[in-house]
């Protein structure tokens, strides 16, 4: 087909959809762009550098005549109804081959439910995860494909040349079967859930131990230039200095503290639950965002249980310190449940998830990337196998190292009253992961004498059940 002219087409040009097909344009690949909406046709082709070759249409069948086969497209339209309304207007207009990736963040179920759909026409359906907001996608993105492996085979060159670029490897490659690209970015997301919220425990314990917006700043940047390197530490540095544009007051200090959420760190939660696997720090920075939004219920309660907070009594040196450490326990204690929740779903959900890939793409280019994941990379090159990055012994060291102040950092909070449900549940899940005989001994004789559930003996192999408090 000699006259079909372009490399790459999108669907929906949204500005993550105008950005990525613009950074493909950037790296050499003939791009055209549809959407219904005539002015973001236009505004494409204006945003294009001079000398590349970019075109947008109104018209899906238009745009898809326009392709060299097999046709290559991605769509980048919201999760749900409209994923499955564009494959349907899709179907008639491709062929065997063409592939079809979706780039938005749909869950994995459905992606699955497509790639099935998708199979008798021939038609490749891959879900990609992209990370990296509107600035990533323009100037070098992480994405996580999954699906057919021989169909990546024909956008990896694509993909790679507009990712970010850790130390020359892209932050792009093939993570697995079915939905796993998907899969992989609903962890990613819960991931960054946590880590967000933990950045916000932080915060609180550190304002409350006096600190101002000026140091504030001071105490992250300072963070980012040592081991809590990474792209929330360094934007949330940023943020302490931004001034409101309407006010004389910083702009953090007037923004709602009602968390918004699309929903991603649920799905994570929710299927953790499925697995089972357990993923306490995301699930209380799930449960967090819920509660921020019950503001009503809180300013009634503040004036019920007024504050008897304890005067903070370290040094505010001290305090960023002690903050520093618990962040930085807590930041790994979030990626080892995450990275476990993958091994685990990789196994149960078939999809084979290669595990020192994801961390590979994850260093470059995403919300959760950052300066720890080169020492789990080191892991999990060791062992790919590895069920939880805490037996790891790099990681070990690094989790002793700070143990101590974790603990003080907690129980600084927990005299205070200051809410940390985040570095709490990380430090819980770690004395439970540690703990040789952790006392369910009791939960299952409960169960036995209530319900017969039965229960296992240490010393005898087999199910036993009594009939309690007959002796
Ligand atoms: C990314 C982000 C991106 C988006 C989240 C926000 O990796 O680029 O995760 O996907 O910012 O969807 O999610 P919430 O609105 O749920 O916080």
């Amino acid at each position: 087909m000699s006259n079909n002219l372009f490399d790459f087409g999108m669907i929906g040009l949204g500005v993550m959809g105008q950005n990525l097909l613009l950074n493909m344009a950037d790296h050499g690949f003939s791009v055209i762009g549809f959407d219904k909406d005539g002015a973001k046709n236009a505004a494409l082709e204006a945003a294009a550098t001079p000398g590349t070759t970019v075109k947008g249409v109104p018209e899906l069948e238009d745009m898809v005549q326009q392709l060299k086969t097999p046709r290559r497209l991605i769509m980048l339209v919201p999760a749900g109804k409209p994923v499955d309304d564009v494959i349907e207007s899709l179907i008639p207009l491709l062929e065997k081959g063409d592939i079809v990736i979706d780039g938005g963040n749909s869950h994995y179920t459905d992606t699955l439910r497509r790639v099935e759909y998708l199979k008798e026409t021939g038609i490749n359906f891959m879900g990609m995860g992209v990370s990296g907001g509107e600035q990533g996608a323009r100037s070098g993105p992480s994405m996580m494909p999954g699906g057919n492996e021989e169909a990546y085979e024909h956008i990896k060159p694509v993909l790679e040349s507009i990712a970010a670029k850790v130390d020359g490897v892209a932050c792009v490659d093939y993570l697995g079967k079915g939905g796993a690209g998907h899969y992989v970015k609903m962890v990613h997301n819960g991931i960054e859930y946590a880590i967000m919220q933990l950045i916000s425990e932080s915060y609180a314990i550190l304002k409350h131990g006096g600190l101002t917006n000026t140091q504030l700043h001071e105490a992250f940047k300072s963070w980012n230039e040592g081991d809590l390197q990474s792209f929330l530490v360094e934007i949330t540095a940023d943020i302490f200095l931004q001034k409101d544009d309407k006010t004389d007051a910083d702009l953090v200090d007037v923004i709602s503290d009602k968390a918004g959420s699309k929903g991603t760190g649920k799905w994570t939660s929710q299927d953790s639950m499925e697995l089972p696997v357990a993923v306490p720090v995301i699930d209380t920075a799930v449960a967090m965002r819920t509660l921020s939004g019950y503001k009503d219920e809180r300013v009634q309660a503040a004036a019920i249980y007024t504050s008897e907070h304890s005067d903070l009594s370290e040094s505010q040196e001290e305090l960023v310190k002690l903050v520093h450490d618990a962040l930085y326990f807590a930041t790994i204690l979030s990626y080892t449940q995450g990275l476990a929740m993958l091994s685990q779903a990789s196994t149960y959900l078939k999809m084979d998830i290669p595990m020192p890939k994801v961390v590979s793409v994850w260093r470059g280019g995403c919300i959760i990337r950052s300066s720890l994941l080169e020492t789990f990379s080191k892991a999990y090159n060791k062992n790919a196998e590895l069920s939880n990055i805490l037996l790891n012994e790099d990681v070990a060291s690094l989790v002793k190292s700070v143990e101590g102040n974790m603990r003080s950092t907690v129980a600084l909070a927990a005299k205070s009253g200051i809410p940390a449900g985040g570095f709490m549940s990380a430090l819980s899940y770690f004395d439970a992961y540690r703990t040789e005989r952790m006392p369910t001994n009791l939960i299952q004789a409960q169960r036995d004498y209530f319900g017969a559930h039965t229960y296992q003996r240490i010393d005898i192999p087999g199910t036993f059940h009594t009939e309690w408090g007959q002796n």
